[in-house]
């Protein structure tokens, strides 16, 4: 999971809450930006920001709440950084898909944000205007993350070790985020499914579980010929149970996922040792290109399977 964090604040030397956030998850290998170091004069570098957005899945903005809102750095970017045609209108789909999460340190306690306390409203309230944000430049809105009591002025509001507990316990929250996000990508159930479909060849196990993986209609295209579909699975698998012989290996050399629009592309090479019924011992290499789709209930389909050998 490819993770950036904006840090806005308009003196992040001078903050605990905002810098051991942004401290803590930049140790985790989150990347950070802090355009207030990067833009004192607010003149942002919209190129150089679009460019970050675009090599990052999950943008997290992390920020003092300041009048209920944003501080003023962050309102500007926004308004230079997503712009017509990126974030929005008939080709901006730059930033679609990501995933878009705030994270920001709220000084008043928790019974202040609600109908009977003096803030009146509840936090998800007040940043609705960028939910809709994320909406409209089509990524995904996950619930803001923050915490309350943020705010330390010595001898009146709170002690430094408590506002720097709670940091740490936010940047905590935000790291549990990035590691679910993480566990449910794609790519990553595509990597955990290849190792589980070579290591069911290993044990040349029975058609249903291959079966179960690909599609009805799938095209697949074996050194030994042309198969459709279940049928041709079962028919192609049916004759190589006959040759290699179970408990053999297959070591997969490099594996790369790529997404297309509507399906990812997976490549791989892959090394078979394996005991055969008639010609001893082999040890082959082998070069498969394969399209996959995840299902609606979360399973990898194979649409397209070719192997080669090198
Ligand atoms: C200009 C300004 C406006 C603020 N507005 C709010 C506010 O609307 N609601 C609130 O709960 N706290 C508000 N606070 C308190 C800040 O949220 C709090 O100081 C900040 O989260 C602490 O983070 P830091 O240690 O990184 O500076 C405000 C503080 C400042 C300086």
């Amino acid at each position: 999971m490819n993770a950036l964090m904006i840090v806005a604040h308009p003196n992040l030397d001078e903050s605990i809450a905002n810098k051991n956030i942004a401290e803590i998850m930049s140790d985790k290998g989150v990347s950070v930006r802090n355009i207030m170091d990067l833009y004192p004069d607010y003149k942002v570098d919209i190129e150089a920001e679009q460019l970050a957005l675009m090599e990052a899945d999950t943008i997290i903005f992390q920020y003092p709440f300041y009048w209920y809102n944003m501080p003023a750095i962050l309102k500007q970017w926004f308004d230079e950084v997503f712009s017509f045609n990126f974030a929005y209108g008939p080709e901006g789909d730059k930033l679609k898909g990501k995933n878009f999460l705030l994270s920001f340190t709220v000084g008043g306690p928790a019974d202040s944000y609600s109908p009977i306390g003096y803030n009146h409203f509840r936090i998800e309230e007040f940043t609705k205007p960028m939910e809709q944000t994320a909406y409209l430049a089509q990524m995904t809105f996950l619930a803001p993350v923050y915490e309350h009591g943020m705010v330390y002025v010595p001898n009146v509001y709170n002690t430094k070790e408590a506002v720097e507990e709670r940091a740490a316990k936010q940047a905590d929250r935000l790291v549990k985020i990035l590691d679910d996000l993480e566990s449910t990508a794609p790519e990553h159930m595509i990597n955990e499914f290849v190792k589980d479909w070579f290591a069911h060849f290993d044990k040349m196990a029975d058609d249903g579980y291959f079966n179960h993986h690909l599609d009805k209609q799938a095209k697949l295209k074996f050194v030994e010929g042309e198969y459709i579909g279940h049928e041709g699975f079962s028919e192609w698998y049916k004759e190589i149970k006959k040759l290699i012989k179970p408990d053999n290996e297959h070591i997969i050399k490099s594996i790369s996922i790529n997404k297309h629009d509507d399906y990812y592309k997976v490549d791989l090479t892959v090394n078979l040792k394996a005991d055969t019924y008639h010609d001893g011992f082999i040890d082959l290499n082998v070069k498969e290109t394969w399209k996959v789709a995840i299902t609606r209930d979360g399973r990898v389909k194979i649409h397209e399977y070719k192997v080669s050998t090198i």
